[in-house]
């Protein structure tokens, strides 16, 4: 994840071109959109210290279209660029389907393959979305994911579609949705309370992309904390983190990778 500059006090967050050019990196969910209904009826963004040019009249939503040659130049790198929708810090959610159904609309306008007046990232058309959901209602998701899947399906370019779920199963928010509509990878957050061997919650996540995902190929990524201060707890070191990663490759054949939160602190 990048945008958050999570690293505390502390302005480490560098421009998000920086971090595409370590191949390490397959995929950068940028963080966050922070309201869904804002200002003149678009939603927000928040990008800490980074994007800081002002926002499109009438709306709170970020002017970054400065950015949109560092994204090209990302996915030209073989990175791929998604909008992260939630956060801790969030007013999102929706009241009905059909309410999330036409916020899917708005987000592929805005950053993905419509077209818009105020699209944030100007030309550079992004990846697709994650859906980093901490509060609000559970409804729509599901709805919101399949819009945004029909309106990319008659596209040459692949999008995709992400979701940071808690470890605890299944998760409140997005939990629903998950089993509704088609997901391409789901980053589980790290457990703050439970033993480290279980941290990640991987057997049941794994158990529930083959029997229950609407995508029986989800991938589930590791989601771990990038530093002793991206977490409350849970931390373990790139060695250790490596090395787990290559025992649930093994063991579980879901594995997709490892994500962390987040970039402004993986780099510190
Ligand atoms: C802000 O706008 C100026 C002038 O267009 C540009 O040079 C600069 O890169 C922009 N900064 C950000 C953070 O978008
Ligand atoms: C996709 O293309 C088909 C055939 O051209 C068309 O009937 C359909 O409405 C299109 N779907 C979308 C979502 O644009
Ligand atoms: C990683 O952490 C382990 C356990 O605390 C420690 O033994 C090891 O030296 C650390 N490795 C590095 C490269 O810091």
């Amino acid at each position: 994840y990048w945008g958050q500059n999570s690293y505390a006090g502390v302005e480490s967050q560098k421009n998000l071109g920086f971090y595409c050019q370590d191949h390490s990196i397959n995929a950068i969910p940028v963080a966050f959109v922070d309201e869904f209904f804002g200002p003149g009826g678009l939603p927000t963004i928040n990008l800490a210290n980074s994007c800081q040019n002002g926002t499109f009249p009438g709306t709170n939503l970020l002017d970054c279209r400065s950015m949109s040659d560092q994204i090209q130049s990302c996915q030209a790198n073989n990175v791929l660029v998604t909008i992260s929708l939630g956060g801790g810090d969030s007013t999102v959610g929706f009241s009905s389907d059909q309410e999330a159904a036409q916020f899917g609309e708005t987000i592929w306008n805005l950053f993905l393959g419509g077209d818009s007046d105020t699209r944030p990232f100007g030309a550079a058309i992004l990846d697709g979305v994650d859906l980093d959901i901490e509060q609000g209602p559970s409804v729509g998701y599901g709805a919101f994911v399949n819009k945004i899947r029909t309106l990319s399906s008659n596209n040459t370019k692949r999008y995709y579609v992400s979701a940071a779920p808690q470890c605890q199963f299944p998760d409140a928010y997005v939990g629903d949705a998950l089993n509704t509509a088609e997901f391409d990878m789901i980053y589980v957050q790290v457990c703050y309370t439970t033993h480290r061997v279980n941290v990640h919650n991987v057997p049941q996540q794994d158990a529930w992309a083959k029997n229950q995902s609407h995508n029986s190929d989800v991938k589930v990524y590791i989601g771990a904390a990038a530093s002793h201060t991206a977490a409350g707890s849970g931390y373990v070191n790139g060695s250790i983190l490596g090395d787990i990663a290559i025992a649930t490759q093994r063991a579980f054949s879901s594995f997709g990778g490892v994500m962390l939160w987040d970039m402004s602190q993986a780099y510190s």
